[in-house]
């Protein structure tokens, strides 16, 4: 099979994107077999790309995926000038999708999660990361990564399941969570193979630094990968520890120390910024550009979730990025591809002979569009493995 007219192809590798003009790809057994200078002249099995922008599928590293029920009810509440954490407190936020995603069927979640998948793919989503946490009993969030297994046995878009210690549960000692989800929670996670890894929520309001630590280092002996929402509401030290432990990323991490930057780019540690978060809560951007100045990794993910960034539009991440985080259109693309697939583990956000063919048809001419339109969707076409997605 073959697309060809490609305008502008990204392929990701080397400098300045990779970026070839006028070129064509040919796919074979869902990789792609060769990069051709020009037109094909073989129009049988070919996706006629129009002259336009070709790019890596786009990669989510952080959403919380599977979850139930609606808070549209706070939405307006803090449009009214209450806030995330004044709802919280007062048992509403991640307690109030708790109690819906417990009470949750299933098929309920099933259907739910697979139809965020949709809208992920439909905004050039080919893989994301997806985390448990709105159950917050052993037993709760070990149902839910393997209800994340039986969601992608069923759609194309890839999942790196990750075992999120959320926040402390209302029905239980916080001391006894954290020792039930040391002792069972990971290590059942781990046998099971449901989760690469375990992620720590580590904030006022949440987790301490020390029962952080005391989660990520159970992971790490388990040969987990390692991540933590550092640094989002205020300063806990989280991202040192992520890291010291050798973390694969921190997420968030808006109230970053001044030394953050540079300790992280020392680190193997990605650093996942979530812009629609910090658009929701109105909290202030991550230092994109302390991060990237130092030589961090710096990736890009919508945090979809109920609460503080309901989105499956990582375009609209990559727009935020550029438009309010000073990161340029090459630093984006990069942010939303390479990087985020590395915080992740796996091999796609390229284009290259021999490595999968996920690719994004874009309506542009040029990566930069892509980025400057906002509020819809550019994506003409998502190729997952070679095939080529109805939608
Ligand atoms: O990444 N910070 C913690 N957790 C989520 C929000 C979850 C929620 O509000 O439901 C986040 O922003
Ligand atoms: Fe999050």
């Amino acid at each position: 099979m073959f697309i060809t007219r490609i305008g502008q192809l990204l392929t990701m590798e080397g400098a300045a994107l990779g970026l070839r003009s006028n070129v064509s790809l040919r796919v074979e057994n869902g990789r792609v077999a060769e990069i051709i200078d020009g037109e094909v002249s073989r129009h049988g099995d070919a996706i006629d790309a129009g002259g336009q922008l070709v790019t890596p599928g786009l990669v989510d590293p952080h959403t919380h995926l599977i979850f139930a029920g609606s808070r549209a009810d706070e939405f307006d509440r803090r449009a009214r000038g209450q806030s995330y954490n004044e709802i919280a407190a007062a048992g509403g936020g991640i307690l109030s999708t708790v109690r819906a995603t417990r009470a949750a069927s299933d098929e309920e979640l099933i259907a739910s999660t697979l139809a965020r998948l949709d809208r992920f793919l439909r905004n050039g989503v080919v893989a994301v990361e997806a985390k448990s946490g709105y159950a917050l009993s052993i037993e709760g969030e070990l149902r839910l990564l393997r209800l994340l297994k039986r969601v992608a046995q069923q759609h194309v878009v890839k999942i790196s399941p990750t075992l999120l210690a959320h926040v402390p549960p209302p029905d239980l000692p916080r001391q006894v969570f954290v020792d039930r989800f040391i002792a069972e929670a990971i290590p059942q996670a781990a046998q099971e193979k449901l989760a690469e890894a375990v992620d720590v929520y580590c904030d006022v309001g949440a987790f301490t630094l020390d029962e952080t630590e005391r989660i990520l280092n159970a992971a790490k002996s388990l040969g987990l990968r390692l991540r933590v929402h550092a640094e989002q509401f205020t300063y806990t030290g989280a991202a040192e520890l992520a890291a010291k432990l050798g973390a694969a990323s921190v997420e968030h991490v808006e109230e970053l120390s001044a030394d953050g930057p540079a300790l992280l780019a020392r680190s193997q540690t990605g650093c996942n910024l979530l812009p629609g978060a910090a658009l929701t809560l109105g909290l202030k951007w991550p230092n994109a550009r302390a991060l990237l100045d130092a030589g961090c990794l710096v990736a890009l993910g919508t945090d979809c979730n109920p609460g503080s960034s309901l989105t499956e539009s990582l375009p609209l991440m990559m727009s935020l990025a550029c438009m309010q985080m000073k990161m340029s259109c090459e630093e984006a693309w990069r942010a939303a591809t390479v990087n985020a697939a590395r915080a992740l583990g796996h091999d796609l956000g390229r284009v290259a002979v021999g490595a999968s063919a996920n690719l994004v048809i874009w309506r542009a001419n040029d990566y930069r569009e892509v980025i400057q339109h906002y509020g819809d969707s550019l994506v003409e076409a998502v190729i997952v493995d070679g095939q080529k997605m109805q939608f």
